[in-house]
This record gives structure tokens, sequence and C-alpha cells, in this order.
């Protein structure tokens, strides 16, 4: 059903320039396609389309902008078995987890189209002190200009969807780095928008090489960068965007505390799914679960057994729940804290063997605060369980961390569940599940390491945009 070639999308256009980037199944290792390399002469080419094209888009009305994104809507539909098993293929997505993802990039683009048309300004009296009687002034919002994006592989469709989706509805040309890893799904999405009305050099779509790809950070006609990735590579990029603002979404090191006199079997089923579903590889996979002494020993007899049933094999079955993370090196480098942190002292209670990018889902006891799988991000199908006695403690012990994106909080106490969302130095706070629950338009981002900005379509509308002023005399 996939191509065994793509191009790259070089101002709205594909082009075939060469085939240089071998796309592989991260199961098997076996060829998926090869796809067009971008180097920075096409890049280059690609922000001064970009450039050209910003007066068409910032004129385009809003209802030609809601179309575009309606028309993606019905061929995201139309082509959402083939998106899926792009997504099972180049990133090692289990296919339910794939198919859920395309779900998701539709809502997104869904939620653009609707936003499209709602993009609001104010009328605002001025008339605050004698001087300013005859005044009055008004502000709406404008496009910010050509945007760079850069999206990662854990969610190549829905990610480069929170950046592409908002700039079509926000009126902004754009370019987008998919990781060069998970290319070809983003291509597709290029496929259809080359379909729509967008004008010429709206949009390019340019896997390239990290080291290739410095225009999308540095280049002044740039007015927006917009990274999601690794927090090292993320604020490394934020240091040398110059002039231009920067949206961070990074990554983190999520807790869920379970309190006392939680359903249990309803909150482990929630954990399971929340720290393992396709191989942890989330922002806010659960990695530190905190269990009120109460609950403890219950909890971690219920975890440890639904840990070790998870399947595990090819993502293309159907029942499997557990696939390889992205690559063997990440596989091994997560490897090596579990057996760091077992050398340390910690336990094994579930998983914590490694075949190849084939890490086992893996449950770990007795993790002391200095440990690697404590206080960074695993990114993988890891987590810790430890016990609390006191609740405020264990809030301590959430922020007690380099990251801050989200955290979840199962409790049925209506106080405490405000004082998690007072206290808690995160993004966001999920109460009553898992931090790794997110619908897409919510505000999502973080604090601390995990980033600066929020995505979620209507607040990444507004870094897309900047407000503009008028204001009006009238002479009495
Ligand atoms: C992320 O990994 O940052 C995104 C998580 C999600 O969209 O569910």
């Amino acid at each position: 059903m996939l191509n065994t070639n793509y191009p790259f999308y070089l101002a709205s256009e594909p082009v075939f320039a060469n085939q240089d980037l071998a796309v592989n199944n991260k199961f098997n290792g076996e060829l998926v396609a090869n796809v067009a390399l971008a180097n920075a002469e096409h890049i280059d080419a690609a922000i001064a389309a970009a450039d050209n094209a910003k007066d068409a888009m910032r004129k385009m009305p809003s209802y030609q902008r809601q179309e575009i994104l309606n028309h993606c809507v019905s061929r995201f539909k139309e082509r959402a078995e083939e998106l899926a098993q792009a997504l099972c293929l180049e990133a090692g997505k289990p296919i339910k987890d794939s198919r859920g993802e395309v779900t998701r990039l539709i809502d997104t683009f869904q939620i653009a189209a609707e936003e499209a048309t709602r993009i609001y300004g104010e009328v605002m009296p001025m008339d605050i002190s004698p001087r300013a009687k005859d005044y009055q002034g008004m502000w709406k919002r404008v496009p910010i200009g050509p945007c760079s994006f850069i999206s990662p592989f854990n969610f190549p469709l829905n990610l480069a969807a929170h950046k592409i989706a908002p700039a079509i509805a926000a009126g902004c040309p754009f370019i987008l780095k998919p990781a060069s890893l998970t290319p070809i799904s983003a291509i597709i999405v290029g496929e259809i928008l080359a379909e729509t009305s967008l004008p010429k050099g709206a949009f390019s779509i340019l896997p390239c090489r990290r080291d290739g790809a410095d225009l999308f950070t540095t280049d002044e006609r740039l007015k927006l960068l917009s990274f999601t990735g690794s927090p090292d590579v993320g604020w490394a990029l934020k240091a040398k965007a110059g002039k231009k603002p920067v949206v961070l979404e990074l990554g983190g090191n999520a807790a869920c505390i379970v309190d006392e006199g939680t359903d249990i079997d309803d909150a482990v089923q929630r954990i399971v799914f929340g720290a393992y579903y396709q191989s942890g590889q989330s922002c806010i996979s659960v990695q530190r679960i905190m269990v009120h002494e109460s609950l403890y020993q219950a909890v971690k007899e219920k975890l440890t057994k639904a840990v070790s049933a998870l399947v595990m094999g090819d993502p293309q079955n159907e029942d499997t729940f557990i696939g390889p993370m992205i690559s063997e090196s990440e596989a091994t480098r997560l490897h090596g804290w579990v057996l760091a942190a077992q050398k340390g002292g910690a336990q094994i209670l579930a998983g914590g063997k490694r075949q190849g990018a084939m890490l086992e889902a893996t449950l770990l006891e007795g993790v002391t605060s200095d440990m690697d799988i404590n206080n960074q991000e695993a990114f993988g199908p890891v987590a810790i369980i430890s016990a609390f006695s006191d609740f405020d403690q264990a809030l301590k012990e959430v922020n007690n961390s380099d990251f801050g994106l989200q955290a979840g909080i199962f409790t049925k106490d209506i106080y405490k569940a405000y004082k998690a969302w007072d206290e808690l130095e995160v993004g966001g706070v999920v109460i009553g599940d898992v931090p790794s629950w997110r619908v897409d338009h919510m505000p999502y981002g973080g604090v601390k390491d995990s980033g600066v900005g929020r995505e979620g379509v209507r607040f990444a509308i507004e870094d897309m945009t900047e407000m503009k002023l008028m204001v009006l005399r009238t002479p009495q």
C-alpha cells in the first residue's frame, strides 16, 4: 500500500531530488521506502518561497483556510489505513496505536478548521484619562509570517499536525523538518496539502539530516521556530534562534500519584496504558509511580502481573502492545539505565530484558533519586514504583525533577486535587487519570526543562499570530 519512493515537498511541489534517505521497518530492519533528502540549498529555496507566499497567505480569507483544512480531514479519513500502516512501519508503532494516532491527526485538523474562522480581536475603550478621551482602540491578530517547524519521531503525524494545521488556520506559510527516521507519514500529508488551493510556496516538507538543517533555526526570514523533540536539542536550538520567538515541546519524567481510596483496578489499567503504550515513547509517559502505602502492596502485585502479561512483538500484529523502540541504540541506552539501577540495589519486578530494539515492558522498585531512571527522561517502556505516606510529601517528590510537563493524580479528594493543581510545577495536572492523557485542543506544554509555550490548536495559533493595534482619534 505504501510507495517505494517518496519525494520531499519544496514550495508545494514534489521533488524526487535523490533517494538518499532509506527508511527502515523498525521491527525487522527491512527497507520500507527511499525518500528524497533536502540539502541546505533546498531549505534556502523553501524559505524564500515561504517568504514570497506570506502575503498571499495573510490575505487568504478564513473560509478558504477552513476549506483547505476540511479537505485534509476528508482525505485523511479516506487514506487512514495507509497513514496507519506508514506509522506502523516507519516508527515501529503498534498498529492499534498507529490507527489511534491517525484519529488524532483528523481531530487536530478538524479543530484547526473550526479555529480558522474564530481568530478574533477586541475593541478597547481608550478614554481612561482626559488626554485620551477622543480615542478608541482596536486590535486584531495577524499572521506572524513564515514559520519553521521541527517534529519528532514518536508521533510523526500528529505532532507535525500540531504545527501544520494551526499554521494554515492562522495564515502562515511554513517549512517542516520531519524526523529523518520517520518522514513518510509527513510526506503523505504533503501529498494531500498539494491537492489544495494553498498558494505556491505556502508549505515545504523537507526531510534532512540534522547537521544540514541549521537554516530552520537561524534564518531571519523565519519568524517563529516551533520544535518538538528532546530537551538537549530543543534548548540548543533556542540558543541559536536569534530574534525569532521559539516554542519548545520537550520531554519529561512524568509522575503519577495513586492516593489512598483509589479504585486500584482502574488505576492499574490506566497506568499500564500510560506507561507502556507505544513502548513508552511519549513525552508524557508515566515514568514515576508513587502509591500511598496503604495500597502499595496490592498495586505493586497487580501492576507487576499486568506488565508481565503485555504482548511484545511485530507492531503489525493486531494484538501487539509492545513493539520496538525507535532504534537499537535507544533501547541499549535505556536498558543500560535499568541495569545500572539494578546494580545500585533496585529490583526488577517485571521485564528487564532486551533484544535489539525490543526492550521488555519493565517495572522497577527500590530506585533511588540519584539514578538516571528516576531523574532523566526514560522515553521507553520503563517505569518505577515507590510508596509514600504523606500526600504533600508526594507532591514535593513530583516537583523534585528538572522537568515539568504533566502529572497524573488518582485521588477522590477534591481538596487534594486542587492542591496538586496549585502546587505542582507542571504545564498540566490530570486528576483521576495518568499524565499521558491528552486531547488535541487542550493547552499542552511544559515548564522547567520541559519547554516553553503551549500547543493545542488555539494556543499554537496565538504563537503564530501577533496583535496589531489600530488607534482611532475622532476630533470633536
Ligand atoms: C508528546 O510526546 O509530547 C505528545 C504526547 C501526545 O500527544 O499524546
